[in-house]
C-alpha cells in the first residue's frame, strides 16, 4: 500500500522522506493556508518545493469551481512538475474537468469524496487516483472504511485503474482498516504514520535487550 502524507508543510515531508517510506503528499486549500502562504506565485513555488524533497505524486488541488477554470488551473499546476497531480472536487463540473484534463494527458484526483456514485463517475471520468474522505464520514456518523472498501469492490469488479486513495484520515486505526480492506493508498498525518510505530511489548523487548548488552559490555 502506498503512504502519502496529508500536509503542505515541508518539515513534515522531509521528515516522512527521511524515513524511506513516503511515497507521495496530498495537499488542499486549508493545508496550503495554513502554512502562511500568499499569492499565486508562492502557492506555485511551494508545490515546487514539496516536489523537491519527495519523489512520488504531488496532489495540488485547483481552487476554482467552473469547469473553465479549473482547465486553466489544471494545465498551469501540471506544467510546474511531472509528479504533480491535480486534485479536482467530485462536482459536474469537476467531473467534466476531469475527463478532459485526462484527455491532454494530466493525471487527476478526484477529492471530497463520499459516496460509491460519486466514486464510479470519477473511475469513469479516467480520474487517476479518488478521495474517499474516511474522517469526515465518520464525524457525521457515518461509516467512512465502510465506504472504502465498498468503493474497492466496485473498482476491482469493473476493472477500473483508478486508485482508491483513502483520505481525512484521523487515526492508526483507520490506516490499519484501509490495510486490511486493500485501499492502493492512504493519505495521513505524519503523526498517525509514526503511530504504526509504537507497541508496549516492542519498547519493553528493546529495554530488556539493552540491560543485557550493557552487562556485556560495561
Ligand atoms: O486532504 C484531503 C483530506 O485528507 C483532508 O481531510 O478531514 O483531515 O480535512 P480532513
Amino acid at each position: 500500500m502506498k503512504f502519502f502524507i496529508d500536509t503542505a508543510n515541508l518539515a513534515q515531508i522531509a521528515e516522512a522522506e527521511s524515513m524511506g517510506i513516503l511515497d507521495g503528499v496530498t495537499t488542499n486549500p486549508s493545508l496550503m493556508a495554513k502554512e502562511g502562504i500568499k499569492g499565486k506565485d508562492a502557492i506555485m513555488k511551494h508545490y515546487t518545493d514539496i516536489c523537491k524533497i519527495v519523489n512520488g505524486d504531488v496532489s495540488a488541488e485547483v481552487m476554482s469551481s467552473d469547469y473553465e477554470s479549473m482547465i486553466e488551473e489544471g494545465k498551469e499546476l501540471a506544467a510546474l512538475d511531472k509528479q504533480i497531480v491535480v486534485k479536482i472536487p467530485c462536482t459536474a463540473d469537476g467531473i467534466k474537468a476531469i475527463k478532459s484534463l485526462g484527455d491532454m494527458g494530466i493525471r487527476t484526483n478526484c477529492t471530497l469524496v463520499f459516496s460509491t456514485g460519486q466514486a464510479m463517475l470519477a473511475a469513469k471520468a479516467g480520474a487517476s487516483y479518488v478521495s474517499p474522505f474516511i474522517g469526515r464520514l465518520d464525524d457525521i456518523g457515518a461509516n467512512g472504511i465502510e465506504l472504502v472498501s465498498r468503493i474497492v469492490n466496485i473498482y476491482r469488479y469493473y476493472g477500473y485503474q483508478t486508485e482508491v486513495l483513502a483520505a481525512s484520515i484521523r487515526s492508526v486505526q483507520h490506516i490499519i482498516q484501509c490495510m486490511e480492506i486493500g485501499a492502493d493508498v492512504i493519505t495521513s498525518p505524519l503523526k498517525s504514520i509514526l503511530a504504526l510505530l509504537n507497541h508496549p511489548l516492542t519498547d519493553n523487548g528493546l529495554k530488556i535487550f539493552q540491560e543485557a548488552a550493557d552487562q556485556m559490555t560495561k
